[in-house]
């Protein structure tokens, strides 16, 4: 596991790798998290920055679930530039019809209809025998065939179904003319490896299943969520479902800047690309904090405040002297302008020194060393040790010397 270079955007990254499909659902599995919801112009912005940075389909709504999110995904889809847009919809006629009128006026429209698949939910939810779901996949997924050439299929709780009943519904769902079979788990209970066996399993045992992209969608009830995705794909997955930010049902879903970067940085062992622009993933996670109006926790992977901020002597040290002995990505590959090295009382001289020259003092020996046993002191007190308490901690060190 040697490291290679961390990325940059000018970077090529595509040489001997297979492109996975980047599904963000910020706008319909994100928004259904709760006091997530967006207003039109908020959807439209997110959908538009989506678009830019190259997602290829963006899961715009859920047209039946109010009029609001119909004349969203419809707006969405007129306007879509590249991506394909898609709509959700239950395995119900009304819903599936309503979909594909919302997608209709896309470039490159998807129903995406859904059902649960699992013993618990088939009981307890639906009330529905296997026999009776098989011939409701059958039938909707026909149905919406008939409205787009674009359509996908979820089994709903796919990770607790057991593994003969779900090749069958593949199968009904394939046969009907599904282009996309999507294996959600859906209350994030999978481990990695099951994870990984189930989509080989699944594609060797279902008659065709090379007529379909295989997708992935995980929830993260477990902290799991980009870890399963990931072995998702290393068992054959081509589309991964993702929300910017991780936003999502519950402990929400597995974050579109996390799949992206670790696709990017580990290509050793995952040689796959997708076509997003990582260089955009910062601005985008800001873009959705603030219309979601949920803040992204400091340490945050990727876009959080301190994924590239250093506050100990020994790592600022090592990140003065060469920035791949403590970063794995480069702050510029995601969109974030450089490294900050943060002051505070792990700080070491090194880069009190190299900090006080970036903001325009060159101390000699005696009045640094003066200085940074102050600035010590002062760290203690203080978590964080801003530009302007150094610039007035050495200001009264110039003048009282
Ligand atoms: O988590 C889930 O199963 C879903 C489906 C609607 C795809 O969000
Ligand atoms: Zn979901």
């Amino acid at each position: 596991m040697t490291q290679s270079a961390p990325v940059s955007p000018s970077e090529t990254t595509k040489t001997n790798r297979e492109q996975v499909f980047i599904f963000d659902t910020t706008l319909r599995d994100g928004e259904q998290s709760p006091g997530a919801s967006m207003t039109f112009e908020e959807k439209i912005a997110v959908a538009d920055l989506l678009d830019a940075m190259g997602v290829d389909i963006i899961e715009a709504g859920f047209p039946i679930a109010s009029e609001g999110d119909f004349e969203a995904v419809s707006a969405i889809a007129e306007r879509a530039k590249n991506a394909v847009i898609a709509g959700l919809a239950r395995a119900i006629e009304g819903d599936i019809a309503r979909c594909g009128e919302a997608v209709r006026k896309a470039r490159r429209p998807r129903i995406h209809t859904f059902v649960s698949t699992s013993p618990i939910h088939l009981r307890h939810q639906m009330n529905k025998s296997e026999e009776q779901v098989l011939e409701i996949i059958s039938r909707t997924v026909a149905q919406a065939r008939n409205l787009v050439d674009n359509v996908e299929w979820s089994a709903m709780d796919a990770t607790r179904t057991p593994i003969d009943y779900l090749c069958r519904c593949v199968e009904a769902a394939i046969k009907a003319g599904a282009t996309t079979i999507n294996l959600p788990d859906t209350v994030g209970y999978a481990m990695p490896e099951e994870y990984e066996t189930l989509f080989r399993a699944v594609r060797e045992r279902v008659p065709n299943s090379d007529k379909a992209i295989f997708s992935v969608h995980c929830h993260d009830d477990l902290g799991l969520a980009v870890a399963n995705t990931l072995a998702g794909v290393k068992g054959g997955a081509r589309q991964i479902e993702c929300t910017i930010n991780g936003l999502g049902e519950r402990a929400g879903n597995a974050a579109l800047e996390e799949v992206v970067m670790g696709l990017r940085v580990r290509g050793d062992s995952l040689p796959y690309y997708s076509n997003v622009d990582a260089s955009m993933l910062t601005r985008a996670s800001k873009l959705v904090s603030a219309v979601s109006s949920f803040p992204v926790q400091f340490n945050k992977a990727v876009v959080g405040r301190n994924a590239f901020a250093h506050e100990s002597g020994i790592h600022q040290d090592g990140m003065l002297k060469n920035a791949q002995t403590y970063e794995i990505m480069t702050p510029e590959s995601v969109g974030v302008s450089k490294t900050s090295l943060v002051m505070g009382k792990h700080s070491g001289r090194h880069a009190f020194k190299e900090k006080l020259k970036e903001l325009g003092y060159e101390l000699g020996d005696n009045a640094l060393e003066d200085a940074f046993i102050r600035f010590k002191d002062l760290a203690d007190r203080k978590k964080i040790v801003y530009d302007e308490d150094l610039m007035a901690l050495v200001d009264d060190e110039i003048l009282n010397a």
